[in-house]
């Protein structure tokens, strides 16, 4: 106890942060033997790297290998819609020249393929709630900005709640409606949080511009991003494809596990989504995207040849050390907790900007993210031992896309998480409707030891 004299008033110098600092590990710290004593699957996953079942769904379906009598064999990844695989959705959207992501958000929360009429309406119902409310982006934006978009909308989404007349109410007729509105501002919250961090941390100039009613989600994006409001065609087809591939991903990713978790808590809507954000921020998740890109600047700094496959080796091999990149020990873009062999969305992304890179020179580039995906199975079996595919994930190739689509590096997971809001409401409903009212609630083991109360003056 005598550290203790050594404190200031306020616990706010360097020391006394270290102190607390000191205390949190020394008394927080629980050894793995524990978990594996208890039987505890941390992380909610089995031994196998499977995660632990905790739900049923009929939105999505992740598949990454086959379980051959209690094996876990890897398998060719799989991702499909409600049944519907998303590859054929992407290619029919490609191949038809047409925009697929309102599509898409559809066939998530109403469980089917829209008819054409259904779809008109859907898109109309959008376009309608796509602007804010009077006075949002001043108060909630633009007297609040911060560096990080994400956190931007997050609190965005919480701050819609006070513009909502009936903001508690649980009816699933309520929450369809507040789904749609979440669904349609998202983009627009992401967009102005995105140019007042332009004019406030990067003293350049901010433009909010009006959505477009007969524009598409990807088409106003572009268009409220861009100062003159110009894009293509093709890139606003791009964008679209971009957010098919992010708006869904299964219960059990982290994001959706944690609205499905707040959900069958009873609480709001906003409150949910706002969750889902928080969540999708983290590296580990959705802002591995933004970690992709840092980590490619420091192989393209740190490798000289970038042909040679032992340089870049030599350099993933320090990346998985500590002793380069962030030093978090990660190869960002590379692993995933179910696809094994294939993530079937950075296949398509793969290919995407393989055409992007041949028509904008970016193949050196290009050929370098090829060699991580490539040379990073090898150097994993070196450094782990363990022979286990490891593939490229949905991260590797997105970023790199959105570059070449002009889309600044600070909106990579902004746009992930515009996009994913149609997983998280549809999540949110099917918890809603199916759970009768049940809250996730798994246990936790308490390990430390009974000690009698020591009263304050005796300490
Ligand atoms: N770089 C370095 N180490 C990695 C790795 C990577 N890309 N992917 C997995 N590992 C490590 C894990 O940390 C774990 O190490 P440990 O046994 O020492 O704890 C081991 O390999 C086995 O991991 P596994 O169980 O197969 O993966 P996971 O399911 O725990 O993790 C991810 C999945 C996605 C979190 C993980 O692959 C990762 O962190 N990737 C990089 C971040 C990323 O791209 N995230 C986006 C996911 S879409």
């Amino acid at each position: 106890m005598q550290e203790l004299e050594n404190i200031t008033n306020d616990y706010d110098s360097d020391k006394d942060i270290s102190f607390l600092c000191e205390q949190c590990r020394k008394y927080n710290y629980i050894s793995p033997r524990d978990f594996r004593k208890y039987h505890i699957k941390r992380g909610l996953r089995n031994e196998d790297g499977t995660g632990v079942l905790a739900g049923i769904t009929k939105i999505c379906n992740v598949h990454g290998y086959i379980m051959d009598e209690g094996d876990k064999v890897p398998a060719p990844g799989k991702l499909t819609y409600r049944g519907y695989s998303v590859e054929d959705i992407v290619r029919d959207c490609v191949q038809g020249e047409r925009y697929g992501y309102e599509e898409v958000a559809w066939l998530l929360l109403m469980g089917h393929l829209p008819t054409g009429r259904q779809l008109d309406v859907f898109r109309r119902s959008l376009a309608r709630q796509r602007e804010l409310p009077d006075g949002f982006i001043d108060d909630i934006i633009i007297k609040v900005p911060s560096p990080n978009i994400m956190n931007t909308m997050g609190r965005s989404v919480l701050a819609l709640y006070s513009y909502d007349e009936n903001p508690d109410d649980y009816s699933l007729e309520n929450v369809v409606s507040q789904s749609l509105s979440i669904i349609a501002k998202l983009p627009t919250v992401m967009m102005a949080a995105y140019q007042v961090k332009r004019r406030v941390y990067d003293r350049k100039s901010m433009y909010f511009h009006q959505n477009v009613p007969e524009f598409t989600t990807a088409q106003n994006i572009l268009r409220l991003l861009r100062s003159d409001k110009k894009f293509t065609e093709q890139e606003a087809r791009i964008l679209d494809m971009c957010m098919i591939l992010h708006a869904e991903h299964g219960g059990g990713n982290n994001s959706t596990f944690s609205t499905r978790v707040l959900t069958s808590s009873g609480t709001d809507t906003y409150a949910a989504i706002s969750a889902g954000i928080g969540s999708l921020k983290g590296p580990r998740h959705g802002g591995a995207n933004a970690k992709v890109s840092e980590m490619m600047e420091h192989i393209k700094a740190g490798v000289e040849n970038w042909e040679n496959d032992d340089e870049v080796a030599a350099f993933l091999e320090k990346i998985m050390d500590g002793k380069a990149g962030d030093g978090s020990g990660l190869i960002y873009g590379m692993g995933h907790a179910i696809y094994t062999v294939s993530d079937p969305r950075a296949a398509i992304l793969k290919e995407c900007a393989e055409q992007l890179a041949g028509e904008q020179d970016y193949r050196r580039e290009m050929a370098l993210y090829e060699s991580v995906e490539r040379l990073t199975p090898e150097v994993f079996a070196r450094k782990k031992g363990i022979s286990a595919p490891i593939c490229a994930n949905v991260d590797l190739y997105s970023g790199l896309v959105y570059k070449m689509l002009r889309i600044p590096e600070e909106l990579v997971t902004p746009m992930f998480a515009a996009s994913r809001s149609a997983g998280w409401c549809a999540h949110r409903i099917e918890e809603i409707l199916t759970t009768g009212g049940k809250i996730i609630r798994p246990a936790y083991r308490a390990v430390s030891p009974k000690s009698a109360y020591i009263p304050l003056n005796q300490r």
